[in-house]
């Protein structure tokens, strides 16, 4: 039996090798962490991860032939196949500070790696699978690490070779996409041949084979980064238009349907939504290693290129936050504002990155009284998120008791029940004028302001109120 361990139970190990274990009943799964109550999570009924279709899969498998567990080194001893899925997120500080990824999680289970692979017995190989996302020539590195220590052991050691298989996931959808991936990149050496026909063959209990690409290691992992920069790119270049939309009159809406029907642009309207920026772990980390790695090779323009698509994201949420303040006479001191939606997307538990937080600082910055409310998040990670200044977030039940008394509200996720909230009830409690601030066009403006609501919509032709406000800088 082939036994498979992945070093960490995150957002990607949990679902992915669950849903691993779930197609191959005959090979035994193993997912380990460093964090106890991560572990604990998953062997819970309340998993540490939300997404669709998650919690069936994972009832199936557990106790079958899927452990959560945090015994890592035995694990990663048994395993014939090892996979790296750790966080690797930008560097908070020292060299790189705020753009180049942070690989002290990535080299840590790299050594756990290399201690088991040093303690293996001669003769016996492991495969060790890159899933985290990683700069271009991370998996050498992690050879390196790998041969100091077998060689330094003086034991021999067992051998090893080290693919790349980038997760492409999209969080909300994680079950979906990781039954019915678009593609499966397996990148190796040409001498890993075998050992890529070995990954190859687990994806192959369920993926067809023509989905399944092979590459060279280096490009499959600038693959990850390249598609994490493309898909940005399509958000930042439709939102960039969305601010010309709103000072000429157009719609961002019109203008991305009939762009999104040429097949040269592809893809239909997917990722060609206005809205106040994206979000999410892999994103903008991911664009920001590309533009650093660009920038470590002398490739100056096409660094500041990449850079650029990460700064329309935060200048689309700045001008959101303008908008709300200029909209509501220049000041937002003291007033209270209603955010719906915390997390970066529906369908996720996730608030890393997400711009809602960005809109809540903001907004708290700038004096407002801040309620907050998200159908999936609990009050002490709203609380933990928004923490960047001196004044607290309120934190609400529902829409109506984030949204009464209220000056404004913001709609910052696209969760359904946003669509259909009583809206009537809504402009009831909150004062006057009555502004909505729609974040992801998921209200019917026309009939929000047949009620009464000043609206302002991303991308949209302006209500008349909004015109002729006086500018915030
Ligand atoms: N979240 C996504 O949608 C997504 C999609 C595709 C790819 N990725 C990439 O996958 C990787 C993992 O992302 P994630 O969202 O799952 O991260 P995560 O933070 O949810 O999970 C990472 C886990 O690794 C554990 N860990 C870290 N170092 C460890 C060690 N040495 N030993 C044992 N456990 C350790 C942490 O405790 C944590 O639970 C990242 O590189 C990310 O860029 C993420």
């Amino acid at each position: 039996m082939v036994k498979i361990c992945c070093i960490g139970a995150g957002y990607v190990g949990g679902p992915s090798m669950a849903v691993m274990a779930l197609k191959c009943p005959a090979i035994e799964v193993a997912v380990v962490d460093g964090s106890r109550p991560r572990i604990d999570a998953w062997n819970s009924d309340r998993l540490p991860v939300l997404e669709p279709g998650l919690d069936a899969v994972v009832r199936a498998c557990r106790g079958r032939n899927l452990t959560f567990s945090a015994d890592v080194d035995r694990h990663v001893a048994d395993a014939d196949i090892v996979f790296v899925s750790v966080n690797t997120p930008t560097k908070a500080r020292g060299l790189g500070a705020g753009r180049a990824p942070d690989l002290a999680y990535w080299e840590s289970a790299a050594r756990v790696v290399a201690a088991a692979a040093s303690r293996s017995r001669p003769g016996t190989g492991k495969i060790v699978v890159e899933k985290s996302a990683v700069p271009v020539r991370t998996a050498e590195a992690m050879e390196r690490i790998l041969q100091a220590h077998v060689t330094g052991s003086g034991v021999g050691g067992g051998s090893f070779q080290v693919l790349s298989n980038p997760e492409f996931f999209s969080e909300g959808t994680a079950v979906r996409d990781l039954l019915c991936p678009d593609r499966v990149v397996i990148g190796g050496r040409d001498t890993d041949a075998g050992a890529v026909r070995a990954l190859a063959d687990v994806y192959a209990h369920w993926v067809p084979e023509d989905r399944i690409v092979t590459t060279g290691l280096r490009s499959a992992e600038l693959t990850k980064l390249a598609a994490s920069a493309l898909l940005a790119q399509r958000v930042s270049s439709v939102n960039a238009l969305s601010a010309l939309c709103e000072a000429t009159g157009a719609d961002i809406s019109d203008v991305a349907r009939a762009v999104g029907s040429d097949g040269r642009v592809g893809c239909g309207m997917w990722f060609l939504d206005a809205g106040v920026g994206f979000g999410g772990p892999s994103l903008r980390r991911d664009v920001l290693s590309l533009a650093y790695a660009c920038e470590g090779h002398g490739l100056h323009e096409a660094a500041e290129y990449w850079r650029q698509v990460v700064a329309v994201n935060e200048y689309q949420k700045g001008r959101f936050v303008r908008r709300v303040v200029a909209s509501m006479l220049g000041t937002v001191a003291g007033k209270k504002v209603a955010v719906l939606g915390l997390v970066f997307k529906k369908g996720v538990r996730d608030t890393r990155e997400s711009p809602a937080v960005d809109v809540c600082r903001g907004l708290l910055a700038d004096g407002a009284r801040v309620s907050v409310y998200d159908p999936v998040v609990g009050e002490t990670q709203i609380r933990m998120d928004t923490a960047a200044v001196e004044v607290e977030v309120e934190v609400a039940r529902d829409a109506y008791e984030a949204a009464d008394g209220a000056h404004g509200l913001c709609v910052l996720t696209e969760w359904d029940e946003f669509r259909t909230l009583d809206y009537h009830r809504v402009f009831d409690g909150m004062m006057r004028p009555a502004f909505v601030f729609d974040g992801r066009n998921v209200v019917d403006a026309g009939e929000l302001r047949e009620i009464g609501f000043v609206v302002y919509a991303v991308g949209k032709p302006q209500d008349a109120w909004l015109n002729g406000m006086p500018a915030v800088a």
